[in-house]
């Protein structure tokens, strides 16, 4: 078994290969090479993250692997084939754009595949590679391999949610910057970053998934240590499209306009929320009591309840009359 691990991981080397040679070097790969030049990465991106092109073919990778002399047992165990009827097999990835995913020694351990924008192509815009012996997704962070020393010598990370998203961030020399692909981040990769840092920025997604995914990322970072802030995006939009659109100082000035837990989950609370409805309001109020009435230390708790105060248009002392009481109730 030791063995077939390393088998995989020079299988997935080969093929990491032989799908950026698709990609810069062929007439197969000229659409997703001008597909990834539009959204505004050149070669040396590609070249920084070994992007590469499936074909638009059933059989591509698995006849030039088979060629190389890996078996197709070992190519399904790599996950990058699939299978079809009377046990045939075909590629798992057809006409995209291909990121291979690293570990932090800088081995190729997985695949996303990302589709073409364009009709008459159909699928999710984003195939991973499945779990295998040498990936777990949960336990691993796209662009560490990279951004590794950096994130050490700064002692700060900035998680955001996508390949794209970190392609983009190291292009502008954010090159502290992480993804937890997708938005499910979780305790290992928490304690993964724990090795290299003790601050770390969340960058999700301004929208309900990346608000959502932040509020849970935010106390599992808390909750292992690592001092946590908000990087609070325009509504709906993500750092690929914020640096791509504004640049590298604007995303600066929102690094330094990061917010912390109690106020993040405060900005939460109260968004979207029609505070001129009693009813509404009153929820509102409630939850920034019971928010509130967490924080220990007596200062904090003062600090918070003012700016709650402020956001709700509220009465601070009412406020920490509430949060005074609940917050003895729980000793
Ligand atoms: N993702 C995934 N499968 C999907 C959708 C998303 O694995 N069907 C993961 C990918 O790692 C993706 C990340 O979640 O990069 C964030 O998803 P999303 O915000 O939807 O995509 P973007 O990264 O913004 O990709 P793009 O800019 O290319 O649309
Ligand atoms: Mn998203
Ligand atoms: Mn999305
Ligand atoms: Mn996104
Ligand atoms: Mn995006």
């Amino acid at each position: 078994v030791y063995k077939e691990r390393e088998n995989i991981f020079s299988l997935n080397k080969l093929a990491a290969r032989f799908y950026n040679y698709l990609l810069t070097d062929t007439n197969m790969g000229k659409e997703a090479l001008e597909y990834l030049n539009k959204r505004g990465f050149n070669e040396e991106d590609i070249k920084r993250f070994h992007l590469g092109y499936a074909a638009d073919e059933w059989q591509l990778l698995l006849n030039f692997l088979k060629k190389k002399d890996f078996s197709i047992h070992l190519i399904k165990k790599a996950g990058l084939i699939s299978e079809g009827n009377n046990n045939s097999h075909y590629d798992k990835f057809r006409n995209r754009v291909m990121f291979p995913i690293f570990n932090n020694r800088g081995e190729v351990i997985a695949f996303g595949g990302r589709i073409l924008d364009s009709e008459d192509n159909y699928g999710p815009k984003y195939l991973n590679s499945p779990e295998t012996q040498i990936f777990s997704k949960k336990k691993n962070l796209y662009g560490l391999h990279l951004a590794k020393d950096r994130i050490r010598k700064e002692n700060s990370c900035i998680i955001m949610e996508g390949y794209t998203d970190v392609i983009q961030a190291h292009k502008n020399g954010f090159k502290n910057s992480i993804a937890s692909l997708g938005t499910a981040f979780t305790e290992e990769q928490a304690k993964l970053i724990k090795r290299y840092a003790e601050n770390a920025y969340i960058a999700y997604d301004a929208d309900t998934a990346g608000n959502k995914a932040t509020l849970r990322g935010l106390d599992i970072l808390n909750n292992t240590g690592i001092n946590v802030k908000v990087i609070e995006l325009e509504e709906g939009s993500d750092p690929d499209q914020l640096l791509k659109n504004e640049g590298s100082d604007v995303f600066n000035e929102l690094i330094e306009n990061a917010v912390n837990l109690i106020d993040f989950k405060i900005n939460m609370i109260v968004k979207d929320k029609n505070l001129s409805e009693p009813g509404i309001r009153k929820k509102v109020l409630r939850s920034i009591v019971e928010l509130l009435s967490g924080v220990e230390d007596n200062l904090e708790r003062e600090i918070y309840l003012e700016r709650a105060a402020a956001k709700t248009n509220f009465k601070a002392d009412i406020l920490a009359e509430e949060v005074e009481k609940e917050f003895k109730e729980n000793k």
